[in-house]
């Protein structure tokens, strides 16, 4: 039997029991994190846990993940697969309280939650093999805090169904000037004449840690032209190739953007050497 970590503790899955009173049932109130692990190493562990600290420090959560017991943690959690792939996914909410009231309790203590769960193997590099993902465009109708890994993740939920409505493997948003934000649960990266560019990072998307390894790696490697700005929806149209990055996607190469086909349809030449580049850089930034 699967086991999952509560509160200090790893505990049979079907034995995990959270109150219907934790604010993060109640509220959504809390923050979460999604890490990818190959051959038993987490990818970007530290950065992981660094954006949960920071957003656990912004909304007055008292609890800040040590990297020493996370990552023994996590070992324990993907030993239980035999995988080699495995998410891991951590969540603290704000605790259980005795009443709901909007405001923060005090002397509530957070509940702790994480778990196991297979993800796809590390993309292939063949363009003919790999999954090319489909996605429409949809105006971004989230709160303005998307900075923040909120486990309320209502409006996001509501816009991936809206690509699943259309049978689309994504969404891509953008806001009321038509500037691209992200996608409901991955960052974009767009492709022209050879520049990769990705919206610069504010309160309106957030700053994903694939977006950053991938950055990192592509600067590492040399040889590539990046650029974070602004990106316009008849940026997106005119693209060579988009990409989606995300904890469970890696890179991820767009092959049709609503009725648009990209490049020739499968992933280009500029998605295959910036996913080469992530696969050398991913276990060192
Ligand atoms: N999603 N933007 C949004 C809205 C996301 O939900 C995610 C991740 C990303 C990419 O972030 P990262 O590279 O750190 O995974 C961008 C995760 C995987 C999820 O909710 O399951």
């Amino acid at each position: 039997m699967t086991k999952v970590f509560l509160n200090g503790q790893f505990v049979n899955k079907e034995a995990a029991m959270i109150s219907p009173m934790d604010r993060g049932f109640l509220f959504g109130d809390g923050i979460y994190e999604v890490i990818p692990c190959y051959d038993g190493l987490p990818v970007g562990l530290d950065l992981h846990l660094a954006r949960m600290n920071k957003g656990l420090h912004e909304i007055g959560i008292e609890y800040t993940a040590d990297a020493t017991q996370w990552s023994s943690n996590i070992e324990k959690l993907i030993s239980q697969f035999s995988s080699n792939s495995v998410g891991v996914y951590i969540h603290v909410s704000r605790g259980t309280d005795t009443k709901r009231f909007h405001a923060y309790p005090k002397n509530v203590k957070p509940t702790v939650f994480a778990y196991g769960f297979e993800i796809a193997p590390s993309q292939s590099l063949d363009r003919n093999k790999v999954k090319g993902f489909e996605v429409i465009t949809v105006e971004d109708l989230r709160w303005q805090r998307c900075h923040i890994k909120s486990t309320s993740l209502l409006g996001n939920v509501m816009h991936f169904q809206q690509g699943q409505d259309a049978q689309k493997d994504e969404v891509i948003l953008y806001n009321e000037k038509g500037l691209i934000t992200e996608a409901s649960a991955c960052n974009v990266f767009v492709v022209k004449d050879g520049l990769i560019m990705t919206p610069k990072l504010d309160n309106q998307l957030l700053p994903g840690i694939t977006r950053h390894i991938l950055l990192k790696s592509l600067s590492q490697a040399g040889g590539f032209s990046v650029s974070e700005q602004d990106i316009t929806l008849a940026q997106l149209e005119t693209a060579d190739e988009v990409w989606i990055t995300s904890s469970s996607k890696e890179v991820g190469a767009v092959v049709k953007v609503d009725d648009r086909i990209i490049g020739d349809g499968l992933p280009g030449p500029v998605w295959k050497a910036a996913q080469t580049a992530y696969n050398k850089y991913k276990f060192t930034l």
